[in-house]
C-alpha cells in the first residue's frame, strides 16, 4: 500500500469512528449495535488516542462508571434505550441504575490503559486517568478469579457464549448441547434485521444463549452463585491469554505509579495463569484448546482462541509453534487470521465467529507474535488486514477465502485497528 492509499484509509478510519462516537462512549455500529460494548470501547481507545487522547480516557472511564459493586465490568452499557437491539435491558433486567447486561468480556482494559499512558504525550493527563482506572480494573482482575476460578486452578471459565467475544464458536458446540431450551420466553431478533442472518449465529444457539440469561436472571445475577448454576462452564484459552497479558500489564504501570501491592497481586495472577494454560496445549493441533470444566476434557476444535494465547506472554516455543501453524492456513485461505481452522469440517466462512477473519483478533495475535520476535509471520497478518480493508471496507469482520465484508458494516473497532496498524507502520 503507497502512502496516499494509506493516508485515504487513515482518514476514512477516523470518520467511522468519529460517526460512531456517541460523546463520552463510542457505539460499535450503528443498527446492529446501538449501546457501548465492553471490549469495544477499550480497544476502539486506542485508535481515539491517535488524534485526541482525552476522548480516548473518557471511553474507558464511561465503562468503568457502570462497574459492578462487585468488580465484574459488565459486556454491554444500555446507556440510552434503543430498541434496535435484542436481548434490551428488559430481558437482562440486572437493576443497575443505568441498565447493564449480566455478563462480562475479554478483559482488555489493563492492555489498552497501558498502552494509551505508555505512548501518551500528554503525560500529566495520563497519570491521572491511569491512576485513576487503575484500582478499578485491579478490582475487576480480582473479581475474574474470585467468581471465575472458584477453586483455583489458575484460569478463569467463562459462563456464556458472549461473554468470550465469539459467541458462536465451534468451541461452544459440544457444551453447548448441555444447555436447555425449554422454558424461554418467546423472543424475536433483531440482529437478522441488519445483518445477513447466513452471517450471524443460529436459532438454536439464539436458543441457548436465552435460556443462559434467564437462569442467571433467576440467580438475581448473584456472582457468587452463578458458576456452579452454569451448566456451561468453558476455559478459553484465548480468553485467559487476554486476563493474563492485562494482569502483567496492569503489574507494570501499577510498578510505574507507585502501587506495590496491585503490582504484586497482578503478576502473581499472571504467573499462576500462565503455568495453568500449559494444560491446554495440544501437540496434535499445535495450539491451544478450550476446556469443558464440567466435564473436565478439553475440547477438539482448532479455532482462534487457541491461537490468541501468544498474546499472553506464552513460551517462546509455543509461541512459534503457533506461528508455523498460521503460516500453514495462510495456505488455505487469502487473508489471515481465520478464525477457525480452515481444514475442519466445521469451518463456514462467512459465519461470524466459525471461519472469518476478525481485525481485532489480528491486531493481538501480531502483537503478541512480534514482541516474542516472530515479526515475519506478525508482519504477514498486518499486511493481509490492511489489504483486506483496501479491499473490503471497515467491516465487522471478513470472510477469509475471498475477503468478503460480513455482519455490520463502518466498524468502530476495525477502524480504530486500522489506526493502530498504520500508525505502527510509521514507526
Ligand atoms: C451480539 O448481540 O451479537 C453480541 O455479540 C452479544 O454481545
Amino acid at each position: 500500500m503507497n502512502a496516499s492509499e494509506a493516508s485515504k484509509i487513515y482518514d476514512h478510519a477516523i470518520e467511522v469512528l468519529q460517526e460512531n462516537d456517541l460523546g463520552t462512549y463510542t457505539v460499535p455500529t450503528r443498527g446492529l449495535y446501538p449501546f457501548q460494548w465492553n471490549w469495544d470501547s477499550c480497544l476502539t481507545a486506542l485508535g481515539q488516542s491517535h488524534y485526541d487522547e482525552a476522548r480516548a480516557w473518557t471511553e474507558i472511564e464511561t465503562l468503568f462508571a457502570h462497574q459492578w459493586p462487585d468488580g465484574m465490568v459488565p459486556h454491554i452499557v444500555f446507556h440510552v434505550w434503543n430498541d434496535g437491539y435484542f436481548p434490551g435491558p428488559d430481558v437482562w433486567q440486572t437493576g443497575r441504575p443505568t441498565p447493564t447486561s449480566g455478563i462480562t468480556q475479554p478483559p482488555v482494559a489493563a492492555f489498552a490503559v497501558r498502552r494509551l499512558f505508555e505512548r501518551a504525550k500528554d503525560k500529566e493527563l495520563a497519570v491521572r486517568h491511569a491512576s485513576a482506572l487503575l484500582p478499578k480494573i485491579d478490582a475487576w482482575h480480582r473479581w475474574f478469579y474470585a467468581n471465575r476460578d472458584p477453586h483455583g486452578e489458575g484460569l478463569v471459565a467463562i459462563l456464556h457464549p458472549w461473554e468470550s467475544g465469539r459467541d458462536n464458536s465451534v468451541d461452544w458446540d459440544e457444551a453447548f448441547e448441555r444447555v436447555p431450551t425449554a422454558g424461554i420466553d418467546p423472543y424475536t431478533r433483531r440482529d437478522t434485521q441488519h445483518a445477513d442472518p447466513a452471517h450471524r449465529p443460529t436459532k438454536e444457539q439464539y436458543d441457548r444463549y436465552l435460556w443462559l440469561v434467564q437462569h442467571f436472571r433467576a440467580l438475581g445475577w448473584d456472582n457468587s452463585k452463578l458458576h456452579d448454576a452454569s451448566p456451561f462452564q468453558v476455559i478459553d484459552p484465548g480468553f485467559n491469554a487476554i486476563l493474563i497479558r492485562g494482569c502483567s500489564d496492569l503489574a507494570a504501570l501499577a510498578e510505574t505509579l507507585g502501587e506495590p501491592e496491585i503490582a504484586q497481586a497482578n503478576r502473581a495472577r499472571a504467573e499462576m495463569g500462565l503455568a495453568a494454560l500449559e494444560g491446554l496445549w495440544s501437540d496434535q493441533h499445535g495450539q491451544y484448546l478450550c476446556l469443558d470444566r464440567t466435564t473436565g476434557t478439553l475440547i477438539d476444535s482448532a479455532s482462534i482462541g487457541g491461537i490468541l494465547p501468544v498474546f499472553g506472554g506464552v513460551p517462546k516455543d509455543r509461541a512459534h509453534e503457533i506461528a508455523r501453524g498460521i503460516e500453514r492456513q495462510a495456505g488455505g485461505v487469502r487473508f489471515l487470521v481465520p478464525s477457525h481452522d480452515p481444514a475442519d469440517p466445521r469451518f463456514e466462512a462467512k459465519r461470524y465467529w466459525r471461519g472469518p477473519a476478525w481485525l481485532v483478533m489480528n491486531y493481538m495475535i501480531a502483537d503478541g507474535l512480534q514482541a516474542i520476535g516472530e515479526t515475519e509471520v506478525a508482519g504477514h497478518i498486518v499486511r493481509s488486514s490492511l489489504e483486506l480493508i483496501a479491499q473490503s471496507g471497515f467491516a465487522e469482520y471478513y470472510d477469509p477465502l475471498t475477503g468478503e465484508p460480513c455482519g455490520g458494516g463502518r466498524f468502530t473497532w476495525t477502524a480504530a485497528m486500522v489506526i493502530e496498524f498504520l500508525k505502527q507502520a510509521e514507526r
